[in-house]
């Protein structure tokens, strides 16, 4: 029988109902292991992501560190939690249990270099937040880049509209600055952005059919009840369902066959009136071979049915 390769993961997120779901998805997946979880502001301040991922992590009893990192964005001022997509406590104003342990004493950054220089070329580090944490590491110690093995980032918009502005989708928009010094890093990168996450749908459906004798499902029930609400109000073309955009960045880091993807050189403006945060993806020249991955299509049917299987919704 074939042995399952088993791929070495640190997940960066802002916990957040879709990071919510990404966690359980990833902790619970046989074919990950996640050597950490570094948390930033972006859905929330960084003390309540902080306080959400080691809650979510204690209802799947996962003892995983978690290592809390950026306060706010690199150069800029940060401009507050998204508390229409993810309430007031970033996870949709569900009940949220204290959690048991409190984070690592040491710093995300600092956490990520020793994982990073212990383990040359062995970790992914899949970012589901602004890209903060990671923009500091390589200003903190450019050596480190070539030893990561890739990023898989939830963020950016190639030749779809943005989500915080027309060309703007939140991860990047939050730390313009940041995305473009790691977009210009070198670093192996696969961008999963809302071409393919909008395609990567949650249904009510999909909610009833959640396996509500686990740990965590009352908890995400309510919160992704708000979740899909506000997607219902803000966006007439989503009624009944939601993106869960960033399990889709943790499933393609588990099966990068799950998205087709094209080569493309792409920069991050940060420097414009309208267009700040837009990722400007250069297809003028076709597919470059040391471009950024950015995926552009995906199986979803295939997706969902790794998701539901993860996360413990019954098959429709
Ligand atoms: C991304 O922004 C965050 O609000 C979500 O958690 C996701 O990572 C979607 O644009
Ligand atoms: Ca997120």
């Amino acid at each position: 029988m074939a042995k399952t390769s088993v791929r070495r993961i640190i997940l960066d997120v802002d916990t957040g109902i879709d990071d919510a779901w990404a966690l359980i998805y990833a902790l619970r997946a046989p074919t990950l292991d996640v050597l950490g979880i570094t948390t930033g502001f972006g859905n929330a301040d960084v003390d309540t992501t902080t306080r959400n991922t080691l809650a979510v992590t204690d209802l799947l009893q996962s003892r995983v560190p978690v290592y809390r990192g950026a306060v706010k964005p690199l150069c800029r001022p940060w401009d507050g939690p998204v508390t229409s997509y993810h309430g007031v406590n970033g996870l949709g104003n569900a009940s949220v249990p204290d959690p048991l342990r409190p984070p690592e004493n040491t710093e995300a950054v600092d956490f990520l270099h020793q994982v990073l220089t212990a383990l040359p070329h062995e970790v992914t580090i899949v970012t589901l937040a602004r890209l903060t944490n990671i923009a500091r590491l390589l200003l903190y110690d450019p050596h480190v880049a070539p030893l990561i093995s890739r990023l898989v980032i939830m963020g950016g918009a190639a030749f779809v509209p943005g989500n915080v502005t027309p060309v703007a989708e939140a991860n990047i928009w939050g730390d313009p600055e940041a995305a473009d010094l790691v977009f210009q890093s070198g670093i192996p990168i696969t961008m999963v952005g809302l071409d393919v996450t909008h395609r990567a749908r949650l249904t009510w459906d999909d909610l009833d059919r959640l396996d509500s004798s686990l740990p965590y499902a009352a908890m995400m029930r309510d919160a992704t009840a708000f979740y899909l609400k506000a997607y219902e109000r803000d966006h007439p073309e989503m009624q009944g369902w939601c993106p869960i955009h960033d399990p889709l960045a943790v499933a393609v880091a588990e099966d990068p066959s799950l998205v087709a993807v094209r080569r493309y050189p792409v920069r991050v403006e940060h420097a414009g009136r309208w267009t700040t945060g837009m990722t400007v993806v250069d297809a003028r020249m076709g597919e470059q071979p040391h471009g950024i991955e950015v995926a552009l299509d995906l199986n979803a049917p295939a997706f969902l049915h790794r998701f539901w299987d993860r996360v413990g919704i019954a098959p429709a």
